[in-house]
C-alpha cells in the first residue's frame, strides 16, 4: 500500500511544489490535507512558473487525480480563480476533488484576519491576510461553513442568516469599518456552489479506497513543521497541524495507510513573517543568499529571511514526522558564497539544547552553536548539464560533503536532492523508486 507524505520541515518555503511535481510522475493521486491558500508552491517547467496554492500541485501532471481533502481551509473564490489560471495554461482540471467536509474562508474571515492583525500591535503574527486563522477557528467552534452547505443553497443562506449577523457584531466591537452585506454574500457564495459543485464529493472514501487498490498515493504538505499550530513556535505559527501525522486526519483516512514520510529540507533556512529564527543572518549574506535564492513569498511576495541551515529545527521535524527520507532543496544557492555554517544545536546558559522549547522566551535565549563546512563554487550550465547526466558522482566535492554532513546528523538518507528551479534540476538518489515500508 505505497502512499508517501510530503512535509516541510523548517518554517514553509522548502521547495514542496517542486518535490511533489517531481513525485507525483509515479503517483496516482496527489492529496492537499490542511492550510489553504497561504500555502505558495511553486513550480517551474521550461520557462512557464506555476504558482499553486489550494490546487494539489500534483495537477500538473497529466491525468492525476488531485484532492483537496477535509483537513483543508477553502476559499472558493481564490479556488475558482487558480482552476481558471490553471485552465487558461492548457492544464486539466478534470481531475479535480473537493472533499465536502472542508471548510469555507469566507469574506468575514479575511477581514477579521486583518482586523486581529491590526489590534495585536506589538505581537502581530505576519499573518498572509487570506483568513487561514479565523477560519480555522470557526470551524473549531463549530461556527463553519463547509463544502456540503456550500452547493447547498438552503443550507448556505441558513447558516449565513445567523454568522454574518454575529460576525458583523465581532467587526464592530473590534472598531473595523466593514459593513457586511448578507445578500450579497450570499448570492455571490450561491455562485461559487454552483460552480463548484461537480468537484465536491466525499474524497477521504477516494484516497482510502485508492491506497488499498494499490494506488501511489502522495500528501502534499503545507507550511512546514514550525508553523505546526501545536508544535511550532506558537504564536507565530499557522492555524493548522502541519505535521506528517495530519495526512491521515486530514484527507480522512486510517494512520495505518501511511507508509512513508520524506522532509523537504531547504539547505539553509528561511522564515517569512514574525517570530524567532535562531540561525537568522540579518547582515549581507543573508541578503546575498535571499537574493541567489530568490526568496520572496509566492502568495504575498514579501521578502523571505534567511539564515544558515538549523539541524535543531530540522531534527525536531524528524521527531515529530518520523522522516524515511530527506529531500534536500536550494544547495545549488550556497555555491560560491565561501565556508557554510550548520547548526548543530543551541546553548543556554552553558547548556546544550538539542530540542525546541515550548518557551519562545527560552528560544529567544538560546545561542546556535555551528559546525564550519567548506563551500564550493557556483554550479554553471555546462558543468550543471554534466551533474544531471551523470549524477551525485559528478557534484563538488565539498557540495558532497555537505550533503553527508547533513545525512549523518540526521540519520536519515537524503532521497533527492534540488540543484535549481526546474523540474529536471533535481537528482534521484533512493535506492529503489517509492518503496513502502511494509508488504
Ligand atoms: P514551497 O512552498 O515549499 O512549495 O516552496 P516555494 O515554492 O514557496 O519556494 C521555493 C522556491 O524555490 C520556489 O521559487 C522554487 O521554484 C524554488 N526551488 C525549489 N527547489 C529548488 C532548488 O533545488 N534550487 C533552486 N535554486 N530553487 C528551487
Ligand atoms: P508554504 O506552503 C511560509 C506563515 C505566515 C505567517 C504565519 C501565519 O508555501 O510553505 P497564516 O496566513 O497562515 O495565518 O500566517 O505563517 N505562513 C507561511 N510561511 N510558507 C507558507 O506556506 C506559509 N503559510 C503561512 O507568513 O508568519
Ligand atoms: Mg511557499
Amino acid at each position: 500500500m505505497p502512499s508517501l507524505v510530503v512535509v516541510g520541515s523548517q518554517w514553509g518555503d522548502e521547495g514542496k511544489g517542486k518535490i511533489v511535481d517531481f513525485l507525483a510522475n509515479e503517483a496516482n493521486v496527489v492529496v492537499r490535507y490542511q492550510g489553504g491558500n497561504n500555502a505558495g508552491h511553486s513550480v517551474k517547467i521550461g520557462e512557464r512558473l506555476f504558482a499553486l496554492h489550494l490546487v494539489p500541485s500534483g495537477i500538473l501532471r497529466p491525468g492525476k487525480t488531485a484532492i483537496i481533502g477535509n483537513g483543508v481551509v477553502v476559499d472558493p473564490g481564490a479556488l475558482l480563480k487558480e482552476m481558471n489560471d490553471l485552465e487558461s495554461k492548457g492544464v486539466s482540471i478534470k481531475n479535480l476533488r473537493i472533499s465536502d467536509r472542508a471548510n469555507v474562508i469566507m469574506p468575514y474571515h479575511r477581514l477579521l484576519d486583518g482586523a486581529e492583525e491590526r489590534l495585536r500591535e506589538g505581537a502581530k503574527v505576519g499573518t498572509t491576510g487570506r483568513g487561514i486563522g479565523p477560519s480555522y477557528s470557526d470551524k473549531v467552534a463549530r461556527l463553519g461553513i463547509r463544502m456540503v452547505d456550500l452547493v447547498d443553497e438552503n443550507a448556505l443562506s441558513e447558516k449565513l442568516g445567523f454568522l454574518v449577523p454575529l460576525k458583523q457584531r465581532m467587526l464592530d466591537a473590534y472598531g473595523d469599518r466593514a459593513k457586511l452585506d448578507l445578500e450579497a454574500i450570499r448570492r455571490e457564495y450561491v455562485d461559487y456552489g454552483i460552480k463548484l459543485a461537480k468537484y465536491v464529493t466525499d474524497t477521504g472514501e477516494i484516497v482510502g479506497d485508492s491506497i488499498r487498490r494499490g494506488k501511489k498515493v502522495l500528501f502534499e504538505g503545507a507550511q512546514g513543521t514550525m508553523l505546526d499550530i501545536d508544535h511550532g513556535t506558537y504564536p507565530f505559527v499557522t492555524s493548522s497541524t502541519t505535521v506528517a501525522s495530519n495526512a491521515a486526519s486530514g484527507s480522512g483516512i486510517s494512520p495505518l495507510l501511511l507508509d512513508e514520510v520524506y522532509g523537504v529540507v531547504k539547505a539553509y533556512t528561511t522564515r517569512v513573517g514574525e517570530g524567532p529564527f535562531p540561525t537568522e543572518l540579518t547582515d549581507d549574506l543573508g541578503r546575498t543568499i535571499a537574493e541567489k535564492g530568490g526568496e520572496f513569498g509566492t502568495t504575498t511576495g514579501r521578502p523571505r529571511r534567511c539564515g544558515w541551515l538549523d539541524l535543531v529545527v530540522t531534527g525536531y521535524a524528524n521527531s515529530l514526522s518520523g522522516l524515511s527520507g530527506i529531500a534536500l532543496t536550494k544547495i545549488d544557492v550556497l555555491g560560491g558564497i565561501g565556508d557554510l555554517k550548520v547548526c548543530t544545536h543551541y546553548a543556554v546558559g552553558g547548556k546544550r539544547v538539542l530540542r525546541i522549547p515550548a518557551d519562545l522566551k527560552k528560544l529567544e535565549r538560546c545561542e546556535p552553536k555551528y559546525a564550519t563546512l567548506k563551500g564550493w563554487d557556483e554550479i554553471d550550465v555546462p558543468e550543471m548539464k554534466r551533474v544531471l547526466s551523470r549524477g551525485f558522482t559528478a557534484l563538488p566535492e565539498n557540495m558532497k560533503k555537505y550533503v553527508r554532513f547533513v545525512e549523518n546528523r540526521m540519520k536519515v538518507p537524503v532521497v533527492l536532492l534540488g540543484l535549481g528551479r526546474r523540474r529536471n534540476e533535481i537528482l534521484d538518489l533512493r535506492k529503489s523508486k517509492w518503496k513502502t515500508r511494509r508488504k
